[in-house]
């Protein structure tokens, strides 16, 4: 069982960012932050190092610190149990990222009507025919890796003109409060940085995107 004072370090590495990406810390800045003295900041580092929970490498202006996989799980437990106090309102996470072009090929698919039939019956709406590619921030693709598999949806393949069409698995999210899906294909390659997400409507001309803008894709677990 953490203590308290090792989760609330915990709670402010992940805060200032190292949950994706190592951050520099000192002692005395986490002690100011979390009302310690910078003694006792450091020896609750070394404590929460030594139980597998963050990575240090001390440097000559202090510590970079990562959480690891064990440190974010204890976080998402604590969340959880947050989550059963207030079950509505800590139901949502953000990925953000940033629109980017694809191959052009998300208007073949989504448009085929074996697929985009499946959609609208799981989703609540016709797609309009293609994908907004969004690349994940590293925060996000950590969101992303962690999608319920309860909450996925599986659209079946077919064969259609000799060719065969493979599952393709889709997660409900909204964007500006337009609901849309992350659509996942089956092949085992596609990267986590990635989402391709449909919509109703085309997202470019609803809200003006260009690529390198900047979009927030909600999801609940
Ligand atoms: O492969 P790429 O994502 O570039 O293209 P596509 O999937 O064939 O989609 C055609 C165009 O519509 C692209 O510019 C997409 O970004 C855009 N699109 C959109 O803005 N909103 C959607 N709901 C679907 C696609």
């Amino acid at each position: 069982m953490i203590s308290v004072d090792n989760l609330a370090c915990l709670k402010q590495i992940a805060f200032l960012g190292g949950i994706s990406d190592p951050i520099l810390i000192s002692s005395q800045m986490l002690g100011e932050e979390l009302g310690f003295s910078p003694q006792t900041a450091s020896r609750r580092l070394k404590d929460l190092e030594v139980a597998g929970l963050l990575e240090r490498r001390l440097l000559p202006q202090g510590q970079e610190v990562l959480l690891t996989e064990a440190g974010i799980q204890v976080l998402r437990d604590d969340h959880a149990v947050y989550h059963r106090i207030f079950p509505s309102e800590l139901d949502e996470w953000v990925m953000q990222g940033t629109v980017t072009s694809g191959l052009g090929e998300g208007a073949y698919y989504i448009g085929l009507e074996s697929y985009s039939s499946q959609f609208q019956k799981h989703l609540g709406f016709l797609p309009y025919p293609g994908t907004l590619n969004i690349k994940l921030t590293p925060a996000g693709t950590k969101i992303r890796k962690s999608l319920h598999s309860s909450r996925m949806i599986t659209v079946s393949g077919f064969e259609l003109g000799g060719r065969t069409f493979g599952d393709v698995l889709c997660y409900p999210c909204t964007i500006e409060h337009v609901p849309c899906g992350i659509v996942i294909p089956g092949r085992s390659h596609y990267p986590d940085s990635l989402v391709e997400v449909i919509a109703p409507k085309n997202l470019r001309e609803m809200f003006s995107l260009v690529d390198g803008d900047e979009v927030f894709v909600h999801v609940t677990m």
